[in-house]
Order: structure tokens, then sequence, then C-alpha cells
């Protein structure tokens, strides 16, 4: 039997080549290595969490799919759905709920950025958050889990809950794993000291900008004193950040880089950076166009996704409800 590979993205707007490097990318080439029995969702319940319009989510999440698709995702290899659809998410969530100590969701370092010091107006849903992630993943029998490094804590629960489950109801849990890309963390191009998030979107390089815009972004991004293109995470913070995009967009080692523009200056690497960026994204913002037209056939089978998975995490779920004494 193949082992299980579980990951999900939130359909909260667009997606940042962070999102791609950090996460999307693996998650084809794990795919494509035909090591594992593959399932990725559109994490729609946890976007329930942030602002949003309601008018816009379900093209938020067709927009997701699409972007799993033209990246690479392939229905016939795995198998992708979304979490509303899959009622047992919510219920397996309650079910773990009971066994979380408050303490270790207020120890959240997301939970805690994205609070602030606005305790009494959070929405529950967002301290809960982790939560609802561990039965995502735990229903599926899931031994890897592929996300940016940003995820690690909650995935940390997510083996305590499997622990204290197991151990309190008798096994029904793996402890999954999490597998990390090259570059599990990709920093702001205004900011090198923050991540890349679209909660500033300034920083961003998204997916789906236009070539023009990307060439703007990059020569505009910020950069170091000196003016040698060297990979230094200490000194060069921000020229690292960019040398880390060129080499995942180009497949070329930072060695081969930083000899590559030796006594070359900033400008001529950035403007190279545009081009393997701008042609880099080319093959995915092309066949997203064309998967646009085929709208309608996609979401088709992935109701059939959805089906899939329903079969597996109810079955799951009954399994816990037994242990637990619910039915
Ligand atoms: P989210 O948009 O928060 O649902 O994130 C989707 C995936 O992208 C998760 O696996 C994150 O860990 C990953 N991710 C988000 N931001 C970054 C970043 N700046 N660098 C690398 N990976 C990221
Ligand atoms: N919390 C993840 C993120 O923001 C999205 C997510 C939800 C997820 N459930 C998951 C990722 C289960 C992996 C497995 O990126």
């Amino acid at each position: 039997m193949k082992s299980v590979l579980v990951s999900g993205i939130q359909p909260t707007g667009k997606l940042h080549i962070g999102n791609y490097l950090g996460a999307l990318k693996n998650f084809v080439e794990l795919q494509n290595t035909g090591k594992f029995r593959c399932f990725f969702f559109v994490a729609d319940l946890h976007s329930l969490t942030e602002e949003f319009d309601p008018k816009e989510k379900q093209k938020q999440v067709e927009n997701l799919i699409l972007d799993f698709l033209a990246a690479g995702i392939d229905l016939k290899k795995s198998v992708l759905f979304v979490q509303s659809a899959i009622p047992a998410h919510s219920e397996l969530a309650w079910i773990l709920n009971t066994i979380t100590p408050f303490g270790e969701l207020r120890r959240m370092t997301q939970f805690k950025e994205k609070t602030g010091e606005e305790y009494e107006t959070t929405n529950v849903g967002l301290f809960d958050y982790p939560v609802l992630m561990a039965a995502d993943i735990l229903l599926y029998d899931t031994k890897f889990v592929p996300v940016g490094d940003d995820q690690l804590q909650h995935l940390e629960l997510t083996r305590t809950l499997a622990r204290k489950f197991n151990s309190r109801f008798g096994n029904a849990f793996f402890e999954p794993k999490p597998l990390l890309t090259e570059i599990p963390r990709l920093m702001s191009l205004d900011d090198p000291t923050k991540k890349m998030s679209k909660s500033r979107p300034e920083g961003c390089l998204f997916l789906d900008d236009e070539p023009e815009t990307i060439r703007k972004k990059i020569m505009r991004a910020v950069t170091d004193s000196g003016s040698e293109v060297r990979a230094d995470r200490e000194k060069k913070p921000a020229v690292t950040n960019l040398i880390r995009i060129y080499s995942a967009m180009s497949g070329k080692s930072v060695t081969q880089i930083e000899e590559r523009f030796k006594g070359r200056g900033y400008g001529e690497f950035k403007k190279e950076l545009s081009e393997i960026v701008v042609r880099g994204l080319a093959p995915f913002q092309k066949k997203k166009k064309e998967l646009r037209k085929k709208r309608a056939a996609i979401m088709k089978r992935v109701a059939t996704g959805n089906k899939k998975a329903n079969t597996i995490a109810s079955k799951k779920l009954l399994e816990v409800k037994k242990k637990t004494g619910l039915v």
C-alpha cells in the first residue's frame, strides 16, 4: 500500500510565488513520483476565519482549483476535493476539540500574528483553526503533509492530538510527518524580514501577475548594501531571497548564480531574474487560461473527488465515533 499524502490551501484570493515554491510545486513533484496516494483540497472552511465576501467565495474556490490543475495536479493521479463538501472534517474537529488543551492553541504563532492584541473580537474559528487542520489530516491515515514551515507548529499539534486520542480511546490515527521544500519560506520583496504573504500584496509576486507587473515588482524589490550578488542570509537577506527565487525558477544552483553575476551589479541580476520569473510562470498562466474555458467539466470531476474523499473520511469518522462511544 502506498503512503497517504494530504495537503490543503485556503481559497483566499490569488496565490503567490511563495505558495508555489513553498508548497504547490512540491505537491506536483511528490504526485509525480508515483510513490504516494495523494489528496489535495481547497480549505474553504479554514478560509471563513478571515474576512470575506460571500459573493466571492465560490469564485475563489474555483480559482484555486484551476491553480492546482494549472500547476500540474493531475486528477488521474491525485484526489482533489473541497473541504466543506466532506462533513466528517467538521465533525472530527469537534471531537478533537474535546481533547485539545486551550493553552496549546493560545501558543500558536499564526494565531498570535493574525490576532495581535484583539482577543475580545477575534473569531473563535481562528483560534480553533489548527484543530480543524488536524482533522483534515487524520481522517485519511496520512503519513506525509507537504507544507511551508509556517504550518509546522500546526502539524506538531496534529501529532500530539493523534497520540492523545490513540492512548485514551485506542489506536485510530497515524502520526503524520511534514515534507518541506528547499524554500520552505520565501520572504517579502519589500521587506526580507517578513514572509511573503498576501496580507502584504506589495511584497508578493502573484502567479497571475502580468509580465509587466512582475518586472516592475522585481526591479523595485529592496536590496542590501554593497553591490555583490552573493547569498548571505545574515548580511544580505534581501539578495539571498532573490537568489533563491532565481535558483528555484531556473534550476541553477546558488553557486552557479553567484558565479554568473560576479562583477555585475544588482540591476543586471534583477533584470535577468525578472525574465526568468516571467518565463517560468508563462506555462502556468497559459494552462490556467485554457482550463478556465473547461470550468464546468472540471467542477464535475472535483465532485467525483469529493465523493472519493467522503467515502474514506466517513469510514474513519465512524471508527472514531465507535471508539468514543458515540455509536
Ligand atoms: P495559505 O495560503 O496560507 O493557505 O498557504 C498555502 C501553502 O503555502 C502552505 O503550505 C504554506 O505553508 C505555504 N506558504 C505560504 N506562504 C509562504 C511563503 N512565504 N513561503 C513559502 N511557503 C509559503
Ligand atoms: N493551514 C494551511 C495553510 O494555511 C492550510 C491547510 C488547512 C492545510 N488544512 C490543512 C495544509 C491540512 C495541510 C494539511 O497553509
